[in-house]
């Protein structure tokens, strides 16, 4: 499917500073001609990974060649996110880390991909960085030709159409490491969270083909890799062709050997019973649910247009430990959204007090652009208080995770063994089902090679708020 003005796309239309605003596709030989390595740093979320993948097979069958090495290359990628302040700060100070090479080599190509190219567009050009081509996470199919039209003369251009239908739904992406990879199935959301970038840089849903996933989840159990984790912004969103997400995940069990199925992220205001009985039903479908809350309060709740109040995600909370028998649960959080007051913090940590999520990404809340919150509603909690709050829900949540970690010692758990710890080359790790990250020493005589990508039994002996400890049952 290749990208062109006749398919529905929406947004700015191409911006170069040459002026020329014609869009023609280059001959394939000229692009051979003019090719060369691509390093392509990645930063933010699963879903930019598995784009940084896209990118580099689409650059592939562009003949240019992949280097891991910033300082032997011909272009240069950052993948990024936009999805906080200090997402944007990361991509600044690396760009102006990378000026030296430019200065080094003329040619040198850089270019600016993912949310927050979305997000500002052509403005990057106006900050004074050393920044050739923005590109926006639906337009990567036009990265080749760009690139030619960058070295044949053209200055800052900038391609952020938004699409309504591109999912790069037949390109490989160019990533299997190790035993564990990830599949996108859905991009974009419409929830428009008042506090959220996402609808704008990734666009409106649209989902894959159910058999080009199952394809892929069998083309890469077929390499070797164990556990899939399905992406999406909204992954219970998930609806192609009469199938919506239990009827995807069904049809990947039922036909692919892939061994293990994680998801993330699902809103939790849409998780129908027969989707949670398939998950206590199989244990390939791994009882692991990240669940974000946001905020504790039901007025906050409204302001950040979640579509549920406090009552309902408790009886979410419920319903899922009903049905999934030792299920971990994980979440998300802002403090300090505007207008949050002292005791609507507190309900917030009311709620995790209740529901002793087994462990929390926690944010002080930021200002986006574009985003309703940021039109709307003044950022008016000073930053102090977004702090102290900040550091009472890590303190709260650290020792509850600790809690429930400490709850699992003495059980058995089947662990896929993933890699060497990072602390110690004589120790091996991996998840249990549930998701907690266990550590737990080389058997005697052993090889870690030999071990990685197994699964054993591993006895849970001792516990940290991040880690358990165990032994691997003879
Ligand atoms: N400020 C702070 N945190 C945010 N998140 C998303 N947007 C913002 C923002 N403007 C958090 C949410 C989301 C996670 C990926 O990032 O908790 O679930
Ligand atoms: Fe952002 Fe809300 Fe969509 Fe999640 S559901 S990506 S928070 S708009």
């Amino acid at each position: 499917m290749q990208e062109n003005s006749n398919l529905p796309t929406y947004g700015k239309p191409l911006y170069s500073r040459s002026g020329k605003q014609k869009f023609s596709p280059m001959s394939v030989l000229e692009l051979e001609k003019k090719s060369g390595k691509v390093y392509i740093e990645t930063y933010g979320c699963q879903m930019n990974e598995y784009d940084s993948g896209i990118v580099a097979s689409l650059m592939k069958d562009a003949e240019y060649s992949s280097s891991s090495d910033p300082e032997d290359s011909d272009i240069i990628f950052l993948n990024t996110c936009a999805i906080r302040e200090n997402a944007h700060a990361k991509i600044y100070n690396r760009l102006q880390s990378l000026g030296y090479l430019k200065k080094k080599n003329p040619n040198l190509v850089i270019g600016v991909l993912g949310c927050m190219a979305q997000n500002l567009g052509d403005d990057l050009f106006h900050q004074e960085l050393p920044l050739d081509l923005v590109v926006g996470p639906d337009n990567y199919r036009s990265l080749p030709e760009l690139i030619g039209r960058i070295r044949s003369g053209e200055q800052s251009l900038a391609l952020t159409r938004l699409s309504k239908i591109e999912t790069y739904d037949e390109i490989e992406p160019r990533v299997v490491n190790g035993i564990q990879a990830f599949v996108t199935i859905m991009r974009g959301c419409n929830n428009f969270c008042t506090f959220c970038v996402v609808p704008y840089t990734r666009g409106r849903e649209r989902s894959r083909d159910p058999k080009n996933i199952v394809r892929e989840v069998q083309d890469l159990a077929e390499k070797g890799i164990r556990q899939v984790t399905l992406l999406g912004q909204n992954v219970n969103s998930y609806k192609e062709q009469g199938t919506d997400f239990a009827g995807l995940i069904r049809m990947i069990l039922d036909e692919t050997s892939i061994e293990r199925i994680r998801f993330t992220s699902p809103h939790p205001k849409d998780f129908p019973v027969h989707l949670l009985k398939l998950m206590a039903e199989n244990p390939r479908f791994t009882p692991n649910i990240h669940l974000p809350l946001q905020a504790g309060n039901t007025r906050v709740l409204e302001e950040m247009k979640r579509s549920y109040s406090k009552e309902e995600f408790l009886d979410v909370v419920r319903e899922i430990r009903n049905i999934v028998p030792d299920v971990g649960i994980t979440t998300d959080i802002i403090v300090g959204f505007p207008n949050e007051t002292d005791d609507e913090f507190e309900d917030t940590l009311a709620v995790v007090r209740e529901v002793k999520f087994d462990m929390a990404f926690m944010f002080k809340y930021s200002e986006r652009e574009g985003t309703m919150a940021q039109r709307k509603l003044p950022d008016n909690v000073p930053e102090e208080v977004k702090s102290a709050r900040l550091t009472k829900l890590v303190d709260l949540q650290t020792s509850i995770s600790h809690e429930q970690n400490r709850a699992r010692i003495g059980r058995t758990y089947p662990i896929l063994i993933e890699n060497i710890s990072r602390k110690s080359s004589k120790e091996l790790c991996g998840r249990t089902p549930c998701g907690r990250m266990t550590v737990f020493p080389l058997p005697d005589g052993k090889e870690v090679s030999d071990l990685i990508g197994s699964t054993v039994e591993v006895r849970i002996q001792s516990a940290t708020s991040a880690t358990l400890k165990g032994r691997i049952l003879a």
